[in-house]
């Protein structure tokens, strides 16, 4: 029996004919059990004889099954690695490019800040929650004035005094700040988010704006033109660029106006520096006296010009994207088409 036992062990090929195995000679009406069952009947001398060759086998073929059990897992185990074996010398599959890209308006932002940097001017910034009198009243928008009205507004809950603050409108409310906070001469851009209650294919409510700010003894519009003419060119990257100054109103500027660049539009693509179509690409003028006495300026003695440029209206022009709505949905394919820079 015993050898017939362990040659069965020995044939085992896997874990459940192993078991099998097992069964028929340990389970409960297996060959050796039943052998064991028999020492109950036998006299105490038979027992003293048979018992521990019994029992020895018992023993024998436990270890023999446990020491079939681990070659078995021995085996598997080194068949799997085997299958699993990385072959090295494979060639390489493309790895996903899983880099950000820099979003436009950044790009946008970092090309303008270098222009303007060339040209002298430092940047200035100020909040996004700002006080109605900075956003509107020391612009030189008196309380109740219409101009208030084209700004469509966010005002947040009124506080105890019953003030009112807003989401700027627009960057100009860093106009005052900054020449309250330093005296002239100044020269800054302002870049930042400003708000308006507007939505369509080129209205987001949060948008940007870069605003310029030059104060000093003799700044003119001759200078305004230079400047605008200068950051034109740079930005669209053409030779020489033609520019359309439309007179316009802002309270906070006098004369005003508004600055066409020349394009041309063929098939939905357009091109700077060439042509006979125009684009409108920003606002400015001289800064109105009165917004320079609320800075405590005397407008006998300085004088300046401030233009407001929306970036993500240039950053469309630049790059030919018709709709602003997917510059806020965080879509990187959408970045990834445009080819933006990781
Ligand atoms: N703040 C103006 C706007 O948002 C733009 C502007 C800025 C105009 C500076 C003139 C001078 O429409």
């Amino acid at each position: 029996l015993e050898r017939d036992l362990l040659s069965q062990v020995a044939a085992a090929s896997d874990e459940a004919a192993l078991e099998t195995v097992r069964v028929a000679a340990l389970g409960k009406k297996g060959s050796v059990s039943d052998l064991l069952k028999t020492l109950g009947a036998m006299t105490p001398d038979e027992r003293k004889v048979r018992g521990p060759q019994i029992n020895g086998l018992r023993d024998r073929v436990q270890g023999a099954l446990a020491g079939r059990r681990e070659a078995l897992a021995e085996a598997a185990l080194e068949a799997r690695l085997a299958a699993e074996r990385v072959d090295v010398t494979l060639p390489l599959r493309e790895a996903p490019d899983t880099r950000g890209r820099i979003h436009p308006i950044s790009q946008v932002m970092e090309e303008i800040t270098a222009i303007f940097a060339d040209m002298g001017f430092s940047v200035a910034e100020g909040p996004d929650i700002e006080t109605d009198e900075l956003n509107f009243t020391a612009l030189n928008f008196p309380p109740g004035h219409p101009a208030r009205e084209m700004h469509d507004t966010f005002f947040l809950a009124p506080d105890a005094q019953g003030k009112r603050k807003v989401l700027r409108t627009h960057t100009s409310p860093v106009q005052i700040r900054t020449m309250r906070a330093k005296a002239p001469p100044i020269r800054v851009i302002i870049p930042g988010r400003t708000y308006r209650h507007d939505s369509d294919q080129t209205h987001t409510p949060m948008f940007h704006q870069c605003e310029g700010l030059v104060i000093d003894k003799a700044a003119n519009i001759a200078n305004l033109k230079w400047v605008l003419e200068e950051f034109a060119r740079a930005f669209f990257e053409v030779e020489a660029v033609k520019m359309r100054f439309r007179p316009s109103f802002f309270p906070f500027t006098e004369p005003s106006a508004e600055v066409d660049i020349q394009c041309s539009r063929k098939g939905g693509e357009i091109r700077f520096g060439e042509g006979t179509d125009w684009l409108e690409v920003l606002g400015c003028g001289m800064v109105h006296p009165n917004v320079l006495r609320n800075c405590g300026l005397d407008p006998d003695e300085v004088q300046g010009f401030a233009f407001g440029v929306g970036l993500d209206r240039i950053a469309m022009l630049k790059y030919g994207m018709p709709d602003l709505r997917p510059f806020f949905e965080a879509d990187v394919r959408w970045l990834d088409h445009y080819g933006f820079r990781p």
